[in-house]
């Protein structure tokens, strides 16, 4: 997948990494750029891209399919779709039953929803590509936020599940795994979350060249840290030990 000429969607387009993701397409030439999120600053950025900027929540069926169908009725078929939209608890099972299903709705049914919407017409026009932003998260936990990553793991199996199912539909999925990356949602006070997230952090910069060049290798896992690939080998090869070393990381961080 090279983006030139493409008409492409971000989610989560206002801030962070589908920000960077959003300016690093249209810089690279694709032909619009469509981004959704539920922070107003969404409009100014799609003016910024020169199209559509729009104030949705990705949780919503129904809004999302009236923005879907906005923008092919204005720039014809979407090529790449990002579901990239995404929340935090920064909390443990105590998180209450409100933002567990907050979370599960942002975190993988905005991307259950993107699939059912676009692949029926992907695969009638032949093709299309979903990227789906998840997190290393989903493929070795994350330290502190259990629903985080319960829902990231969720992603990763939905997209693995996506790719699997539909590969013979000409659908392509991504599925975009960083560590830490400076953005709002690194942005803690809390010294035992600064901690965990320092860990590794990269620029969205770095993340957009990693993404660029995962999507031109139309591989399923996007890793912008190199060292996961071998951490989930730990984990796959010598699980007790993954666990005994996350464990003790764990201690460090939160006592
Ligand atoms: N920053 C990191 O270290 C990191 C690491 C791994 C994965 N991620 C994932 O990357 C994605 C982007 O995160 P970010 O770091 O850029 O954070 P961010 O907070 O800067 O951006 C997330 C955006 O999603 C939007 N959003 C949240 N709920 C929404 C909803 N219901 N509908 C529409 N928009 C919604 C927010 O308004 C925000 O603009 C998320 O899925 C996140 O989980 C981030």
């Amino acid at each position: 997948m090279q983006v030139n000429d493409k008409v492409v969607v971000v989610t989560g387009g206002a801030s962070g990494i589908g920000y960077e993701l959003a300016t690093r397409f249209k810089a690279e030439g694709a032909a619009h750029v469509a981004v959704a999120d539920m922070n107003p600053h969404v409009v100014a950025v799609g003016k910024e891209l020169g199209f559509i900027g729009e104030v949705v929540d990705v949780s919503d069926v129904a809004a999302l399919t009236a923005f879907i169908d906005k923008v092919e009725a204005e720039a014809g078929p979407i090529d790449l779709f990002c579901s990239n939209a995404g929340i935090g608890t920064g909390m443990g099972i105590d998180a209450d039953d409100d933002m567990w299903a907050a979370i599960w709705g942002v975190n993988v049914m905005a991307h259950v929803y993107a699939a059912r919407i676009l692949i029926p017409r992907m695969k009638e026009r032949g093709g299309g590509y979903l990227l789906n932003t998840a997190s290393a998260a989903g493929l070795l936990t994350n330290l502190g936020d259990a629903a985080y990553s319960v829902t990231k793991a969720g992603a990763v199996g939905l997209a693995e599940w996506l790719s699997i199912t539909h590969a013979a539909d000409g659908i392509k999925v991504s599925c975009l795994c960083p560590m830490a990356v400076r953005t709002p949602m690194t942005d803690s006070d809390d010294p035992a979350v600064a901690n965990v997230v320092s860990h590794g952090m990269i620029e969205t910069e770095v993340l957009a060249d990693a993404v660029i060049a995962g999507l031109a290798a139309e591989e399923l896992l996007i890793l912008p840290h190199p060292e996961v690939a071998g951490f989930m080998q730990t984990k796959a090869s010598a699980h007790e030990k993954w666990l005994h070393g996350m464990r003790k990381l764990q201690t460090s961080f939160f006592g």
